[in-house]
């Protein structure tokens, strides 16, 4: 089973994935995966995202082969299409997990691939591994995100990761979504119309003072500025400062929320998230990126259906 989008899952599925990431969290636990091969294609730089799916297959017993600059150590180099590249990786493994520039680029690759591919982040399209392991940490806090308000900050045009997690949200009876962003990088309006269509209730938001006590999920993300082009018609530096003064997280702000409220981000982190909040008791972001273990190997064993 190809993993493309959030949109793809029910919510019974996404609980049973959950509950076999619990038991899996527990490293004795997971079945072993004998000579099955995941390979991971990036054309894009990851931390987490990578070494997160290449130990979760190793802690599954399985191989994996990996390039993580494929732009430049793949046939890209040369010139080759993701199409190709794909098609002569999926003979070589069980599995794919792809990072890539372009948005749709996974849909594209599922298109020829003969195993399941996972999206790993298609531009500014979805990630929807991250958005599940994201659930998984709100529901390990709250239970479920059933009357939570969400706060999404930052880049809410180009992150994939709120992209991913909004269409999540909007299988449960969550409170109110707020995008707290500046105008040019406010939602795009195909998610916007999206959670109309659900009928979930969500508003845009200029200041994070305004929501301040009322917000139990605040979701921090960096300016994208690769996904910015030149800037076009305003400058990126000044965009850039918007986001990481205006709309920055620390511990002063962080001291006014809810004191059951968590902060979560996907990181990397820019200035939009100060480093004074590691210490406070809501930050969530570090545990956020170790749930990415137990979540990705009940991702690849769904995804290989086993
Ligand atoms: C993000 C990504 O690559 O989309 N990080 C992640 O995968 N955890 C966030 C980002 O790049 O800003």
């Amino acid at each position: 089973m190809h993993i493309l989008k959030a949109q793809q899952f029910d919510k019974d599925t996404l609980q049973s994935i959950f509950n076999k990431a619990r038991l899996l969290e527990d490293p004795v636990l997971g079945p072993t995966l004998g000579r099955r091969i995941m390979a991971s294609v990036f054309y894009e730089p990851s931390t987490r995202t990578r070494f997160s799916f290449e130990a979760a297959m190793l802690q599954l017993g399985g191989s994996v082969i990996s390039t993580e600059n494929a732009e430049q150590f793949s046939s890209a180099a040369k010139g080759e299409i993701l199409e190709d590249t794909i098609r002569v990786i999926s003979e070589y493994s069980d599995l794919i997990v792809l990072r890539h520039h372009a948005e749709g680029a996974a849909i594209r690759a599922a298109k020829v691939s003969s195993v399941p591919i996972i999206n790993a982040g298609d531009g500014a399209g979805q990630h929807p591994t991250q958005a599940i392991i994201d659930l998984y940490t709100i529901n390990k806090e709250f239970h479920s995100p059933d009357k939570l308000t969400f706060a999404f900050m930052g880049d809410v045009a180009h992150s994939r990761t709120i992209h991913s997690l909004v269409y999540l949200l909007s299988k449960y009876d969550v409170e109110h979504i707020y995008f707290v962003s500046p105008e040019f990088i406010s939602p795009k309006p195909e998610l916007i119309r999206y959670l109309q269509v659900k009928h979930i209730s969500c508003s845009p938001c200029r200041h994070i003072e305004d929501i301040i006590d009322h917000v139990d999920v605040w979701y921090q993300t960096r300016l994208q500025k690769e996904r910015l082009g030149d800037g076009g018609s305003f400058d990126m530096d000044v965009a850039f400062q918007a986001v990481a003064h205006e709309y920055r997280i620390d511990n002063n702000i962080a001291e006014q929320m809810k004191t059951d409220a968590i902060i979560m981000h996907p990181l990397p982190r820019r200035g939009e998230l100060a480093l004074d909040v590691d210490t406070n008791p809501r930050a969530r972001y570090f545990e956020q990126a170790a749930n990415g273990v137990a979540v990705r190997q009940a991702l690849i064993l769904k995804a290989l259906e086993l």
